[in-house]
């Protein structure tokens, strides 16, 4: 997928070092439950594993995201089923370096366009945790609503945001 600023793709070995960069992030890794990468060899291990996990997903996944003027990855975005849940999951992480200039906001907006037009998907849902308000923001700009928290997922106490396909494409009108 592409936007204006950004190019959504398949993560590849040369993504190692940028994704290093993000996933050495303490706060980054605060609002996903994430633990650093130990070198960036076991990075690129990850990223091959995340490849392979997700590569027959009924065209879900988990992508790089490449800052065009730059061709650096400087985030992740997904649209995958949440744990034991036939709920669709969209996330987004973003090396902190380019937070505040809306690059979540533009490449969450396309997959979430991409999961109601070629996926057809009839929900689609974020969990995240009460204090994330960036991630929170994030979630409102592009359309989802509060639904409340959840115990469901991951042994937390998480918000839970949904966007109906039927209302997001009346609201396209
Ligand atoms: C959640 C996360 C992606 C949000 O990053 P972010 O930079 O705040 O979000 P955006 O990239 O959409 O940028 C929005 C900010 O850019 C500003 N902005 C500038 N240009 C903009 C534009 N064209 N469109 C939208 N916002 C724009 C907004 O006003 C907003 O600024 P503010 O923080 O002062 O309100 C980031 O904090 C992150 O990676 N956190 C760790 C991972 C995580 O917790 N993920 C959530 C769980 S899935």
């Amino acid at each position: 997928m592409q936007t204006p600023r950004l190019l959504i793709r398949d993560f590849c070995d040369a993504d190692a070092e940028d994704a290093f960069e993000l996933y050495s992030d303490d706060e980054v890794n605060r609002g996903i439950m994430g633990t650093a990468p130990s070198s960036v060899e076991q990075m690129r291990e990850n990223l091959r594993a995340v490849r392979g996990k997700y590569a027959d997903l009924n065209g879900m996944g988990v992508w790089a995201v490449e800052l065009c003027d730059a061709r650096k990855m400087i985030g992740t975005c997904l649209l995958k089923p949440l744990p034991n849940s036939e709920k669709v999951e969209i996330g987004w992480h973003l090396n902190r370096a380019f937070w505040g200039y809306g690059f979540a906001t533009e490449f969450a907006s396309a997959a979430l366009h991409y999961g109601f037009e070629t996926l057809m998907l009839d929900r689609i849902y974020a969990i995240l945790f009460e204090w994330n308000l960036r991630s929170w923001n994030v979630a409102v700009r592009i359309g989802l609503k509060h639904q409340g928290q959840t115990n469901e997922f991951h042994n937390q106490t998480l918000e839970l945001f949904v966007a109906a396909r039927e209302e997001y494409l009346r609201s396209k009108v």
